[in-house]
């Protein structure tokens, strides 16, 4: 382990509330980069999950019973420990769990946007975004009659920021941006994007699930009307997401889905709706997940959000300058030394991002290869895959170093 990895974070005792880390694959320890899909979960938030089943488990919202109260109380304070977590002073009225960021931006883009979009609007998304927005805004315009823009990504892998200001004008409704791609690693500048929507009264809606994982984030010094996150992503569960929503735009949205729990009074003839945020969250909701994503904040409060930053950015950049070394090499994104997320998208001139994949597993190296869900991205960059390599809290140079020498044995295999 690099002593570099040491001065931010123990990453040695970190590992050890990671036990998945330690299996082995043909005789090799697993080399675990793929965490832009999803990370691995530590032990306390395994631990939460099984206390909860163990100790606490019952319906919220539904029971006098003492089990009842307790799953409630608890599941209520998740979501103000979420609030905390990104920022939103608003606590809980703020915070939506839903099923994971995809489902987060459905939610705005069916009840709002349906609601709200008409002939003449436009949502402007970016050439970087994720299909989770690009697809459910392109679908949900069409539904509405409105039109879609797209902001355009420079040559090293930035948002055009002088096209930006032309592109979000007078009829912009809705602005949908990715915080940080999860294909070139941009750390995209959100504030100012919502500075230029608030300035032509359009929303801005950020998807951070490769951001609130990573770095601090401050829903409220971003200005953001909505912002999306995935719990699987930060060291959480799966099946669970967030939607932050400033109160006023929730309150005035209908509800998403129908059924119990989002319900205050129901006759033959209507309905009226429960208060925020049950609102949003019909029928039996991510009890356990929601419970455990508070843990997984906790976790990573711990080890502190900058630090996780700081060891990312220092993990990306050692592989941009390890890749650098190879011609055969290219790399996507801003360059080695700037700012970016912490994954790397790339391929090997020979081989496929899927057979390298394929090889790399071989070597008990986990990464992505595909299009990671950004197939109008891969478009612009004139490739129809690419491999990924994506560092978290447990990572280290020496692990980026096997990266490296597995790649080695792929170019060999296919020259
Ligand atoms: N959106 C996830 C990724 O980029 C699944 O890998």
């Amino acid at each position: 382990m690099g002593t570099h990895e040491s001065e931010l974070l123990d990453v040695e005792t970190l590992r050890e509330d990671f036990p998945i880390l330690q299996r082995e694959f043909n005789g090799e320890q697993v080399v675990y980069l793929d965490n832009a899909a999803t990370t691995q979960t530590p032990d306390p938030v395994v631990d939460t999950i099984a206390d909860y089943y163990r100790n606490t488990n019952a319906n919220v919202h539904r029971g006098i019973h003492q089990l009842s109260q307790e799953a409630s109380i608890a599941y209520e304070e998740a979501h103000d420990r979420l609030a905390e977590f990104v920022g939103a002073s608003g606590g809980r009225e703020e915070i939506v769990f839903t099923k994971n960021t995809t489902e987060s931006e459905n939610l705005v883009a069916y009840a709002w946007g349906l609601a709200e979009l008409g002939p003449g609007d436009e949502v402007v998304l970016t050439e970087m975004e994720h299909h989770a927005s690009l697809v459910t805004w392109q679908q949900i315009a069409k539904k509405a009659g409105a039109d879609v823009r797209y902001i355009p990504v420079t040559e090293d892998g930035r948002l055009d920021m002088h096209e930006a200001r032309d592109v979000i004008g007078p009829d912009t409704a809705m602005v949908s941006v990715v915080h940080v791609s999860n294909t070139l690693g941009t750390v995209n500048p959100v504030a100012e994007l919502a500075d230029l929507a608030h300035d032509e009264d359009a929303l801005i809606f950020v998807d951070g699930a490769q951001a609130v994982p990573n770095r601090p984030v401050d829903v409220e010094a971003i200005d953001a009307d909505f912002y999306a996150f995935s719990g699987h992503k930060m060291a959480g569960p799966t099946g669970i997401g967030v939607l932050y929503g400033k109160q006023h735009l929730l309150e005035e949205m209908d509800p998403f889905l129908y059924g119990g729990e989002m319900i205050r009074k129901v006759t033959q003839e209507d309905a009226q709706w429960n208060d925020l945020p049950w609102k949003f969250e019909a029928g039996t909701p991510v009890i356990a997940q929601g419970i455990a994503l508070a843990a997984a904040a906790d976790y990573l409060d711990d080890i502190g959000l900058e630090n996780v930053q700081r060891h990312e950015e220092a993990l990306a950049n050692y592989a941009m300058e390890r890749f650098a070394e190879f011609d055969d090499i290219e790399t996507y994104g801003p360059p080695a030394g700037e700012e970016r997320g912490g994954l790397v998208a790339f391929n090997v001139e020979s081989v496929h991002a899927h057979d390298l994949s394929s090889i790399l597993n071989d070597h008990a190296v986990a990464i992505r290869a595909g299009d990671h869900c950004t197939q109008p991205l891969h478009d612009v960059l004139g490739i129809t895959a690419s491999a990924r390599a994506s560092f978290y809290v447990y990572n280290t140079r020496a692990e980026i170093d096997k990266l490296v020498a597995a790649i080695d044995d792929a170019r060999q295999l296919f020259a």
